[in-house]
């Protein structure tokens, strides 16, 4: 009697940041927010949900072992949520089976290893929200979904959708206008890469939970931000979206990151989520940008060390050479395993991380450190779609 539902869900990556609630228990926002979903063929989570009247209490594994979901709030609300929408159905038609009385079972697991570095809580309560709306049969859209993915974690709510996704931060108390919108599907701008560099940094630094509670408590400049800010900026980013605006996106996309960081160092005690590695890479793509007119580059860095870098995909070639060139693989790590990439986009010849073609001398004389090591891999990605079904009841 038990029903059984696979599905996956991609990463995001926002490009006008999340950062402050207004909200902490209902997880609603101080400012919209918008990002890009990576393609799920490269990095995904994938969730199992097992519903049977046999489960006798709600049990959930990650990765493998088995997590308290009682000890768990955020989870706790998700699973309430889907199972007070079912319940009102039911009521709504007494013909239905009483699957909101079941137990509900949860195998979840992250296809890139947590020390990859990449947020895993966007991709993990998108589709466990996903996997619960199949499993329960819940007749929810996108933005009804996002709501529900909210609860789990903020960014989570963006993961619902495929291709470029915002977050409007809504007005209501009850968050019911806290939702997420398609801004444009992934086929409407399908050159648009994405490259990963995973900095070797081991230390874990302030998670966003706690680090945006206290931008929100201390800094003067994140209300400056909240208001004066970001409503300009979501235009003009759907804007340069809409118009395939490649130097505008950019623009956008690394000025909000260095306002997201410039709040975090504004917060009191500060918070530093980029390091040194970090900061060479703004260097490198501010000195591509500059003195290499026929590439273009934006950063964007999250709650942590490692850089996301959009691209063109014609421009991708040259930077992994630009990057392997002055980011060498470590030692210690095959070039096989630095790239999830098969070299199919490397020129006939060309060996990463050695040739620097004479064309490129002008960023080396400006950009002179090689710093081997410090990006520990490199995953090379694009625009992709939204939450997966892989197998139903
Ligand atoms: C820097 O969504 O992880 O990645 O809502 O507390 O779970 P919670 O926070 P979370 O914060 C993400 C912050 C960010 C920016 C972003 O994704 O917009």
């Amino acid at each position: 009697v038990a029903r059984q539902v696979t599905c996956t869900a991609p990463v995001n990556i926002a490009v006008v940041k999340y950062w402050g609630k207004r909200d902490a228990k209902l997880i609603l926002p101080s400012n919209s927010s918008l990002s890009v979903t990576l393609s799920q063929d490269d990095l995904h989570s994938r969730t199992t949900i097992s519903l049977a009247p046999t489960h006798v209490t709600d049990r959930m594994w990650l990765n493998g072992s088995e997590c308290s979901v009682p000890a768990n709030e955020r989870l706790v609300n998700c699973l309430a949520a889907a199972r007070r929408h079912r319940e009102a159905l039911e009521k709504a038609n007494p013909e239905l089976p009483r699957w909101s009385t079941w137990g509900i079972h949860i195998g979840s697991e992250n296809n890139f290893p947590t020390a990859a570095g990449l947020a895993s809580s966007a991709s993990g309560y998108a589709c466990l929200v996903f996997t619960l709306a199949q499993v329960l049969e819940l007749p929810l859209t996108g933005p009804e979904l996002s709501r529900y993915a909210r609860l789990g974690s903020g960014s989570a709510c963006r993961s619902i959708m495929g291709g470029f996704v915002a977050w409007n931060m809504g007005t209501q108390a009850d968050g019911t206008d806290s939702q997420a919108y398609q801004v444009a599907p992934e086929t409407h701008w399908p050159e648009l890469e994405a490259l990963i560099l995973v900095v070797n940094d081991a230390k874990k630094g302030t998670s966003s939970t706690v680090g945006m509670q206290t931008t929100v408590a201390t800094s003067a400049l994140a209300a400056h931000r909240f208001t004066h800010v970001v409503p300009e900026r979501m235009r003009a980013m759907e804007t340069a979206i809409a118009d395939r605006d490649f130097a505008q996106f950019a623009e956008l996309t690394m000025q909000d990151s260095n306002q997201f960081h410039a709040i975090c160092l504004d917060t009191y005690p500060p918070i530093f989520y980029m390091n040194d590695t970090s900061k060479a890479v703004v260097h490198l793509v501010t000195a591509i940008n500059r003195l290499m007119p026929t590439i273009q580059a934006a950063y964007t860095f999250d709650a942590g060390p490692n850089a996301v870098i959009y691209a063109p995909r014609d421009h991708m070639t040259r930077l992994l050479q630009l990057f392997t060139y002055f980011f060498p693989a470590p030692t210690d790590v095959s070039t096989r395993d630095f790239f999830n990439d098969p070299y199919a986009r490397v020129p006939e010849g060309v060996v990463l991380g050695r040739d620097f073609p004479a064309e490129y001398q002008a960023v080396r004389d400006t950009f002179a450190v090689s710093t081997p090591g410090a990006v520990k891999r490199i995953i090379h990605t694009r625009v992709g779609d939204g939450p997966r079904v892989l197998s139903s009841p």
